[in-house]
């Protein structure tokens, strides 16, 4: 498995295999954990600053997120301006629209100088309202957008067929193949002695005197002066199990029979949203399609949501074939803000985490700040997105139905007694979570009718997991860990597998 579910992603065939892990690991400035587009993304950016790094990942690169993107870069978010106006102050709000049109660059500027090859294609984005009470919404955003400075114009035809009330281009976008990018990043980055430990987890970390030492499952003992998490929410019960929570997303691409003349990105304002965009790659033209977005563990029939978006795309478009349809996890922040910088109360160990769907724009501006930080240098950017800022009350809401959300999973799976449910009612390929004589367990039957049974409790806080039957796994609804069907840990923040089934133990 190249990714973490059984669907397969567009971009997988680039999952690379020429990674060499370095044989000799010793002590380093910064040890970066995650190779997803944050990872890779800072230790060449550190590696370029002077700095001896090592990258580790407990799978490939872009095993997680970043292979299951649709890879746009935007220079506007899921929380729209008109909210960070109103949530952080107009001001904020144009620094961070300069910080992603940096971004922009930077991205583009990595491209030109390691020459990679990775489909990268500027355009502009139209936004548009399928309804008519979805109108003031898009002019609040139109307005917004034009406040802080973003090239932005009322438009009345937009390249998707799609049927439209009113509509904005917003000018300024790019898109990519996200693991083309960060290969190629990969590679100049041990071209030039950058360490690397791939199918290597950190199982345990310590900040102490100046220093962080981290502990792999092979055993290896490294040391560095600082710690950065790329992973998400960072292991351990820490403030970010409650600011940021775990979604689902969905996506296709289909092929198209006939060329594309602008490449183009679109999006409705229903909630959750539509999202379209082109691609070119190798010659060939595709449609990438995603929504139907939901919180992790919450979606019963993940399975049907494919078949939603397949749908979808069929009454809108036309095309040859669907070459892929995947599924990914992505984090939402509580104040609709990323958190990127040092982590609170901990004078070594910085985090990166919370870019909604928007992972490639915020996952590459983490290099526009971390090292900055790291090298002393404080910005207004890295002040609006630093992990210890105080949220404005205008987020309180999101906060307490997030953070509730876990807590509610929390009890409920710590108390509940539910009825027993026959285990010869799952079928093949199928799990689920029994409850039997007071015990709970997670059952899956696999395509030899053989049952595999495992305590769905997952090892980082107690909630029960749950089946997720678009990627076969077991994903924790709480903070959004993931597990293979024999119990393999997939995504944290988790640190270990499930275990297995113990009767004696329940
Ligand atoms: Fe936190 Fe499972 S991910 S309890």
């Amino acid at each position: 498995m190249s990714r973490d579910g059984m669907t397969k992603s567009f971009w997988e065939n680039e999952t690379s295999k020429e990674i060499i892990n370095t044989e000799n690991v010793g002590d380093y400035d910064h040890i970066i954990v995650g190779a997803g587009i944050t990872g890779v993304t800072l230790v060449k950016e550190l590696q370029n600053r002077g700095y001896k790094c090592l990258i580790v990942d407990k799978e490939n690169p872009g095993f997680c997120t970043t292979g299951g993107t649709t890879a746009h870069i935007n220079n506007f978010f899921d929380s729209s301006y008109d909210e960070i106006i109103s949530d952080f102050g107009e001001d904020a709000a144009k620094n961070l629209a300069q910080a992603a049109k940096d971004t922009l660059q930077y991205i583009k500027k990595n491209i030109l100088q390691y020459h990679i090859s990775c489909d990268y294609d500027e355009c502009s984005f139209y936004l548009f309202s399928a309804e008519e009470k979805q109108n003031k919404k898009l002019d609040d955003i139109f307005g917004a957008l034009k406040k802080v400075n973003i090239d932005t114009i009322q438009t009345f035809e937009i390249p998707f067929t799609l049927p439209f009330q009113k509509a904005i281009e917003i000018k300024g976008q790019a898109q990519f193949h996200p693991l083309r990018y960060i290969n190629r990043l990969l590679k100049e980055y041990q071209k030039n002695s950058g360490e690397i430990l791939t199918g290597t987890l950190v199982k345990e970390f310590e900040n102490k005197d100046g220093k962080v030492t981290i502990k792999t499952d092979d055993g290896k003992i490294i040391t560095g002066k600082n710690l950065i998490w790329a992973t998400h929410i960072p292991p351990g019960a820490n403030r970010f199990s409650i600011l940021v929570a775990p979604y689902r997303s969905y996506a296709l691409t289909a092929k198209l029979d006939n060329p594309v003349h602008k490449m183009a990105q679109t999006a409705d304002l229903y909630d959750p949203y539509h999202y379209i965009r082109y691609h070119k790659s190798n010659g060939e033209y595709f449609l990438i399609a995603g929504g139907f977005d939901h919180k992790t563990g919450d979606e019963k029939a993940t399975d049907s949501v494919f078949e939603d978006l397949e749908e979808y795309v069929n009454t809108h478009f036309k095309y040859k074939e669907i070459v892929a349809k995947w599924s990914s996890q992505y984090y939402i922040p509580a104040d609709g803000l990323p958190y990127i910088g040092k982590m609170p109360g901990e004078d070594n160990i910085y985090i990166s985490t919370g870019y909604n769907g928007n992972g490639m724009t915020f996952g590459s501006m983490a290099s526009l700040i971390i090292p900055d930080l790291i090298d002393g240098k404080e910005t207004e950017i890295s002040k609006l997105l630093s992990p210890s800022r105080i949220k404005p009350a205008a987020s309180a809401k999101n906060v307490i139905t997030e953070g509730f959300n876990a807590s509610v999973h929390f009890v409920k799976d710590k108390f509940s007694s539910e009825k027993i449910e026959e285990l010869n009612t799952i079928k093949n390929g199928e799990g689920k979570i029994i409850k039997h004589d007071g015990k709970t367990f997670a059952a899956y039957r696999d395509h030899t009718s053989e049952l595999h049974l495992l305590n769905p409790v997952c090892p980082h806080m107690g909630c029960n997991v749950v089946w997720n039957p678009a990627e076969v796994s077991w994903d924790c609804p709480c903070h959004g860990s993931r597990f293979d069907i024999d119990g393999t840990l997939l995504n944290g923040p988790a640190l270990s597998d499930l275990k297995e089934f113990d009767s004696s133990e329940h």
